[in-house]
């Protein structure tokens, strides 16, 4: 087999060691490159001729990606997990104790147990390239960095810099993890590697005494600073002593199980190792890195994650439709300034820097529009994310408009304009006489049929939908809905610009409701049948919400705008009339400008947009009496539901009807639909969505439920044929998982 790792000894004793693994695009450190390491590790050892050593990436795409993440995902045995763990130990040991110091040069992304062999190196140096990324993202995986990587960081950063990288997983760029303390010098990348050597040269002759022999033109210095304590004078008085120290793993442990409500227990885990490492010293680290790692690997939780990421790896590699290329988009435009528009409209500013067209009709409208996306270019300011020149800049592409000029040059209009089919019609039709003919027309609309709107446009094949979820920069969902007839390459123009706006695309057919939003109702008037039931607002959104969603039916609804919601569920109860039905008082709910957040009158109370406590005054408008949740179990003796119960009764309908979607296919594989519901929706992804969760409980389990809840709550419950056949042909990854992953695997051989 070709080495995955290259040493190069220079006569100055400067040597390389490059990881480069063979047919990969990127290095992972899977058992081959581990074993390979350990006997590089034994040659380095006993080596005299080397002064410095320097850890180089083979890949132009960056430096290290961490573990092979299908190992983790293999992972059954907490022995074996152990194991894992303390191979990492033996092997970045040996490597901080090497007998020359060691520079890990970091050029691009660098994550987990990259992360970790740089933490064990004496040097670390990274590359002021955009794409540079350093980080410890275990925890987003169910498991704790444990090859070091949980002892070492506190110790170089401190405790609350090192505990925010590791409970978020978040990753910094260079010029970040230089003032953390993480990086000891950010260097330009036009001469990266010119620049490392100078670095371990310069390093190598401060350890050894000597001076430069022969005077080389300085290099251009470097941008360096000296190490010191980041966090400031607080940080290091507080973890300074043994009170402050418990004052700051308190806090995170609280913020923690607040955040998590102790469904993510990898996070209070990695508290927990990095206190023992700080208070005991670097073995009892490793040993608890260890012992974390082997409770925590082999669970379900993390057995989840792992998935939820493979999903998302494998979106990344979606082809889109097949059959057309997507055409090159260089200049676009939005129709509509409002909360879509305007949004949409700022992404595109913020994500691509094209030039971005905003029509509207209203001046007002385009105003606000603009002052929403100064609002959020400013925040990226307030962040560091962009600077002053950058915001001014990026506000220049937004080109606010009430006319057609300069609609002859865009190649793609995303409209998102009012929810009315006439005036969309009207509207497209009007735009296909303003655009050229190979422009790509975009509708945002949240549930009317493309091929509904597209009736009046010439050429319609090149009408798609392209749905986004509300707020536009925070979610990570776009569905891509290809009505009949359309046009591969225009859908795959949308598809494509989906992804250079930062957002993974999901294909779905033009059906009522689209994917998530027709789960998603079946679920929210579960909600409000539990609400006629007597079942208090806060119970019904509290079990959701510690079943893991994040925000509760209800909540949602005053979020969505209680008028628009209940549009929605008349729409959803004409298309699906056998099993969609609304409760009479449902259009009182809106009633006296119940309106929710917008008008900060909802079924909660609100300040400002904060929501406080519900509004009693909703159960007297709809004539409702309140009854209390029985507090655990399914039902007590009354007959009242406890949180588990009442989860199921939202969350079973969206099972149901997740196996007509794929029947019917609005969407190809159950993979997608959990990605679509992860990312669109925020279903926890510890579950490890939908079709994955209802596959865990059992598919004739949930049957048996649904005729349950027929017998007792109604034939909205019926289990669906769909649903049966899915539960014989053994469970929803079983009979619709395959696709996908056949697919991504295809295109990576
Ligand atoms: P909005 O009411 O905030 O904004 C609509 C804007 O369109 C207004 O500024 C209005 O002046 C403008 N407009 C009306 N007719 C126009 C025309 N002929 N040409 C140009 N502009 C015109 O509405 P919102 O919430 O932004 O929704 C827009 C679209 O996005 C709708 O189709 C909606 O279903 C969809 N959508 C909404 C989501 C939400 O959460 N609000 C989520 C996903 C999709």
């Amino acid at each position: 087999m070709a080495p995955i790792f290259h040493l190069e000894i220079g006569q100055d004793r400067l040597a390389t060691l490059t990881f480069d693994l063979p047919g990969k695009k990127v290095n992972v450190f899977g058992r081959p490159a581990l074993a390979e390491l350990e006997r590089v590790l034994d040659e380095l050892g006993a080596r005299r001729d080397v002064g410095c050593l320097v850890l180089l990436s083979g890949k132009p795409g960056g430096f290290i990606a961490g573990a092979d993440v299908d190992e983790i995902a293999r992972v059954t045995d907490p022995i074996e997990a152990e194991a894992g763990s303390r191979v990492g130990h033996r092997l970045f040991g040996a490597w901080a104790e090497l007998p020359f110091p060691t520079v890990a040069a970091i050029r691009g992304v660098a994550l987990g147990g990259g992360t970790e062999i740089a933490l064990a190196s004496t040097w670390r140096v990274a590359s002021d390239r955009a794409d540079t990324r350093i980080g410890l993202p275990e925890v987003r995986l169910g498991i704790v960095p444990a090859w070091g990587g949980s002892t070492r960081l506190p110790r170089l950063i401190g405790i609350a810099a090192a505990l925010d990288l590791i409970l978020t997983g978040k990753t910094v760029s260079g010029r970040q993890a230089l003032k953390l303390g993480l990086v000891d010098a950010l260097l330009p990348d036009a001469r990266f590697l010119d620049l490392v050597r100078d670095f371990a040269r310069e390093r190598m002759l401060t350890a050894s005494g000597a001076s430069p022999a022969s005077p080389s033109p300085p290099p251009p210095p470097p941008v360096r600073r000296p190490r010191k304590r980041p966090g400031g004078l607080r940080a290091a008085l507080l973890e300074g002593n043994p009170i402050g120290r418990h004052i700051v793993f308190d806090q995170a442990r609280k913020k923690t199980l607040e955040q998590t409500r102790g469904h993510y227990p990898a996070a209070l885990r990695a508290i927990e190792v990095v206190r023992v490492g700080i208070e005991d010293g670097l073995r009892a680290g490793f040993d608890a890195e260890a012992r974390a790692v082997s409770d925590l690997a082999p669970s379900p939780v993390t057995k989840n994650l792992v998935h939820v990421f493979h999903l998302t790896e494998e979106a990344k590699r979606e082809p889109g439709l097949p059959g057309g290329e997507p055409r090159p988009v260089r200049e676009t435009a939005v129709l509509g300034a409002g909360t879509m528009g305007g949004g949409i409209a700022q992404l595109i500013a913020a994500e691509t820097d094209l030039p971005v067209r905003m029509k509207d009709v209203r001046n007002e409208a385009l105003a606000l529009g603009m002052s929403h996306a100064a609002a959020l270019f400013d925040r990226q300011v307030r962040r560091r994310r962009l600077d002053a020149p950058g915001m001014r800049r990026k506000m220049a592409l937004l080109r606010p408009t009430l006319d057609w000029s300069g609609f002859r040059r865009v190649d793609l209009v995303i409209e998102a304009i009012v929810e009315k089919l006439e005036v969309k019609q009207a509207v497209f039709a009007e735009l296909a006489a303003q655009v050229s003919e190979g422009a790509v027309l975009a509708s945002n609309t949240s549930s009317l049929p493309i091929r509904d709107i597209r009736v009046k446009t010439p050429r319609p094949e090149r009408v798609v939908g392209m749905h986004f979820f509300n707020p536009v920069h925070r979610m990570p969902l776009v569905e891509v809905i290809v009505p009949e007839g359309a046009d591969p390459s225009a859908v795959n123009t949308v598809f494509d610009f989906t992804r250079r706006l930062g957002k993974t695309p999901v294909l779905v057919k033009d059906s009522p409701g689209f994917l998530v939003n027709r789960l998603l109702t079946f679920y929210s008037i579960e909600s409000f049948w539990l609400l006629d039931e007597g079942y208090r607002i806060e119970d019904i959104d509290r079990a959701m919400v510690d079943w893991g969603m994040p925000i509760g039916p209800l909540a949602l609804t005053d979020e969505v705008g209680i008028d628009v919601a209940g549009k929605v569920a008349h729409i959803m109860a004409g298309a699906f009339a056998d099993r969609v039905r609304l409760p009479a008082w449902l259009d009182r709910l809106s009633d006296g400008d119940r309106l929710g957040v917008k008008n900060g009158k909802g079924i909660y109370r609100y300040e400002g947009r904060e929501r406080q406590e519900p509004d009693p005054a909703v159960y007297a408008a709809l004539g409702l009496d309140p009854k209390q949740a029985a507090h655990a179990g399914h039902v007590d003796g009354a007959g009242a539901a406890g949180p588990e119960a009442l989860a199921d009764r939202m969350v079973l309908p969206m099972v149901n009807e997740a196996a007509r979607c794929l029947e019917e296919q609005v969407v190809r594989t159950a993979g997608e639909l959990d990605l679509a519901m992860i990312f669109g929706t925020g279903f926890p992804p510890f579950r490890g969505g939908l079709c994955r969760w209802a596959d865990q409980q059992g598919l004739p389990q949930i049957v048996a439920t649904l005729e349950r809840l027929e017998g007792a709550a109604g034939d909205r419950f019926r289990p669906s044929e769909a649903l049966r056949s899915t539960a014989a042909a053994g469970g929803f990854y079983a009979r619709f998982g395959a696709a996908a992953a056949l697919a991504a695997a295809a295109a990576e051989d």
